[in-house]
């Protein structure tokens, strides 16, 4: 159930607004430290997941590094306290002034997506007269059981050097003498449910990760990137990713020597099941075809990903929830305002009879929602409320 419960008579702040819930993300970075911490792994949280500042202050406190792609996050983080040195920069097209703000900050490394990238990080660090560390993105060609529009790792993507190239860019990286290369960073994707996809990512990190240290170079971290997924459908049943299973994964099949380090960039695990996306109904009415809608005062703007991915998110009719007496049930579709047809979060759900004024919760909505939010329609950024302060 929401965590947004409402009482009977209470008053309802103006809709549409997110709400998070502070205490199962303290919760989350528990299980997620904890889990990491028994193999000694450390995990960046990715920052285009969500940027609210108590989000962040959380994760930070937990001890995470920050995981960024572009240099807008990298000043989001340093200026919300994350240290430098747990920073990492990765991004098909990070520009001169990003790049050069990066150096500045001496972040952790950069996460080097072509071999024009490699020269040209070198020749801003030796403008600033330093060396910097890189990490080699390197695309695995690996196909996770995803939306085709949120995996990355294969062969036909525009993300990372692809491993066709790595000669060329170890020959390279012997002429560039500003960058220091201490690692290779790999990402294939998100929303991963399926745990078998990261084991077979591990395999084929060892045989990369092989192939550079027999031609002498030695890598001291390996970054496996972000991507577990989490339970769309029952947020209840599983508040908390599987980060057992998942670091464990990695345990058994990726290859680590005594002197290396392993890096992890999470997001959606880490933030997804603690924020709700709280919206009223606006007006209900029947098509020609029958079909009920329920239209409501939040839409694409707010949250993008059913327009964008066809993605599910669990609805809850929260007035409905709080009557004495239930609601029959009835079949509909739930659409934003937006002068969009795709403005629709779900299309003919069993759903309890709503009524204009009905206050409604879309779970799950923590990462890839307030960020991705838009003015589309000249509309206000909606604000975010925050539960269960310590
Ligand atoms: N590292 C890199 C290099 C990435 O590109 C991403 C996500 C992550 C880490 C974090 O992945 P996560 O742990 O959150 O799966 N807007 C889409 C998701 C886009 C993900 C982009 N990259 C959505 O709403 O599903």
């Amino acid at each position: 159930m929401s965590k947004y419960a409402i009482k009977p008579g209470a008053t309802v702040p103006p809709t549409p607004f997110y709400y998070y819930d502070l205490d199962l993300l303290r919760r989350t970075l528990g299980v997620a430290t904890e889990e990491a911490n028994r193999y000694g792994y450390h995990i960046h949280y990715a920052m285009k997941a969500n940027v609210e500042r108590p989000i962040l202050e959380e994760i930070r406190r937990a001890g995470l590094g920050a995981d960024c792609v572009s240099g807008y996050e990298v000043r989001c983080a340093v200026e919300n306290g994350f240290a430098p040195e747990k920073i990492v920069f990765a991004g098909v097209g990070k520009s001169d002034g990003e790049i050069e703000y990066a150096i500045e900050q001496g972040i952790f490394a950069f996460n080097c997506e072509s071999l024009q990238e490699l020269e040209v990080i070198d020749g801003l660090a030796k403008a600033q007269g330093r060396r910097v560390n890189v990490a080699l993105r390197i695309n695995p060609d690996v196909r996770p059981e995803t939306h085709r529009y949120i995996s990355t790792g294969q062969a036909e993507s525009k993300f990372g050097i692809s491993y066709t190239e790595v000669d060329e860019a170890l020959a390279r990286l012997n002429e560039l003498p500003n960058i220091r290369i201490v690692g290779l960073h790999f990402h294939i994707g998100s929303q991963i449910r399926n745990l078998e996809s990261f084991a077979e990512l591990a395999e084929r990190v060892n045989e990369i990760a092989r192939w550079f240290e027999e031609r002498g170079v030695t890598l001291r971290h390996l970054n496996m990137g972000g991507g577990l997924g989490i339970d769309y459908e029952g947020p209840d049943e599983e508040p908390i990713p599987d980060f057992a299973g998942y670091f464990r994964t990695f345990h058994d099949h990726l290859k680590v020597r005594e002197d290396q380090t392993v890096h992890f960039e999470l997001g959606r695990s880490i933030v997804a099941q603690c924020g709700e996306l709280i919206t009223r109904v606006l007006f209900t009415k029947t098509t020609a075809g029958g079909a009920r809608f329920a239209i409501v005062d939040a839409g694409m703007t707010e949250l993008i990903r059913p327009a964008l991915y066809h993605a599910h998110h669990r609805i809850e009719n929260l007035t409905a929830e709080a009557e004495k007496e239930k609601r029959a049930m009835g079949v509909y579709s739930i659409a934003g305002p937006i002068c969009e047809s795709s403005d629709v979060f779900a299309r003919e759900i069993e759903f309890p009879e709503s009524r204009r004024g009905d206050v409604l919760a879309l779970r799950s909505t923590g990462a890839y929602g307030s960020i991705m939010a838009s003015n589309y329609n000249m509309r206000p950024i909606a604000p975010s409320i925050f539960g269960g302060e310590e």
